[in-house]
């Protein structure tokens, strides 16, 4: 079995920032409401950038710091619940923008657990031989899906990208995987796709109504995020042998600071071991945990050697989780 490394990070977010003020333009809403709920302050939305657009430029930026070449990457895997088409695939229009013309592309529909099942992904590639060098990508444009008239979900999201090359390595760089899903509870957060529509649909079904907007039952989601957190951090613990004095930085999925201090407590660790950037950014989806871990790259929090345990959770519902050794 191949070993495994992350050898580079990227990441973009577009340029428009809005604040909890400007939302409360649109909605009933306020900064108060807002940031006591949910630590979020502001967030990035798209002026016209699509989903591709973002993760080419991500990609791009983690291929630099990576320090490879475009054509060593043989495959890409695009986590999104937001393509910019059903065909083609977000990866093959990445492929062909960044011109990674050796790379198999395929895209996975994992909601916000979309990095972490593409991480999971590539790992599992490369470990088999299957390829030796991956592109990585969580990339949403939430905001042509929110409905921006619901206040109980427009103030939650923004758009972004994250991009992560994972190499064949002498050292092993991924400790554990944690994954898993419960389509029962898919109902809690949903957004639909387009009805079926053709020449022999049964009267019956000719006028049903589809909205891809999304709608959530967010207490439902809260429950689960923080029951799929502490079970999560737990299990990648145990596998790897790790304690949680071994861990650098917990990096969940940013969605909400209170999940994060519900799921500290009962794990009785400090809330400083999660490392958080919701406050700028909402809550990406599939880019969230990407963009953090770029974001601490950035900042040098991360050492060579240092544990990274990720941590994700979302419609579908689905979760995930690994332990990185950078
Ligand atoms: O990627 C995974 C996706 N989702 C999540 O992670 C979401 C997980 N859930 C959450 O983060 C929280 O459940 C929310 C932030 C979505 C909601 O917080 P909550 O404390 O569960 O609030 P609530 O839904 O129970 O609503 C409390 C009140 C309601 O008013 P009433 O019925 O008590 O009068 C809402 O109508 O707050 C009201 N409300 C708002 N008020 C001002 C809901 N949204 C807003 C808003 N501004 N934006």
């Amino acid at each position: 079995m191949n070993k495994v490394q992350v050898i580079g990070t990227g990441s973009y977010v577009p340029p428009k920032i809005v604040n909890n003020n400007d939302l409360s333009c649109i909605v009933d809403t306020s900064d108060e409401w807002i940031s006591s709920r949910t630590g979020i302050k502001e967030r990035r939305i798209s002026e016209g950038e699509n989903t591709a657009d973002m993760a080419s430029k991500a990609a791009m930026k983690a291929i630099e710091n990576a320090n490879i070449k475009v054509e060593d990457i043989d495959l890409i895997i695009v986590g999104t619940a937001t393509p910019d088409s059903f065909i083609p695939s977000t990866a093959c229009i990445v492929q062909s923008n960044i011109k990674a013309v050796n790379a198999t592309c395929f895209d996975i529909s994992a909601a916000c657990s979309g990095f972490i099942y593409s991480l999971d992904i590539a790992t599992q590639f490369i470990r088999s031989g299957s390829c030796r060098t991956a592109l990585v990508i969580g990339a949403e444009t939430l905001s042509k899906i929110i409905n921006w008239e619901d206040r109980n979900t427009c103030v939650l999201f923004g758009d972004g990208a994250a991009a992560a090359i994972l190499k064949t390595s002498d050292i092993e760089g991924i400790l554990s995987i944690f994954r898993g899903s419960d389509g029962s509870k898919g109902k809690a957060l949903v957004s639909d796709a387009i009805p079926v529509k053709n020449p022999y649909v049964s009267k019956e079904n000719l006028d049903k109504q589809m909205d891809s907007t999304i709608k959530m039952d967010g207490r439902e989601v809260f429950k689960f995020a923080v029951k799929i957190i502490t079970q999560g951090v737990e299990k990648l613990l145990e596998d790897s042998n790790c304690s949680l004095e071994d861990i650098k930085y917990i990096v969940p999925h940013q969605a909400n600071f209170r999940i994060i201090e519900s799921a500290a407590k009962k794990l009785g660790v400090s809330e400083e071991k999660f490392y958080l950037n919701l406050d700028r950014f909402g809550n990406t989806s599939a880019a969230s945990v990407g963009i953090a871990l770029d974001d601490m790259v950035e900042q040098n929090l991360i050492q060579r050697g240092d544990k990274i345990l990720l941590i994700g959770f979302g419609g579908g519902l689905t979760y995930g989780g690994i332990i990185i050794q950078w």
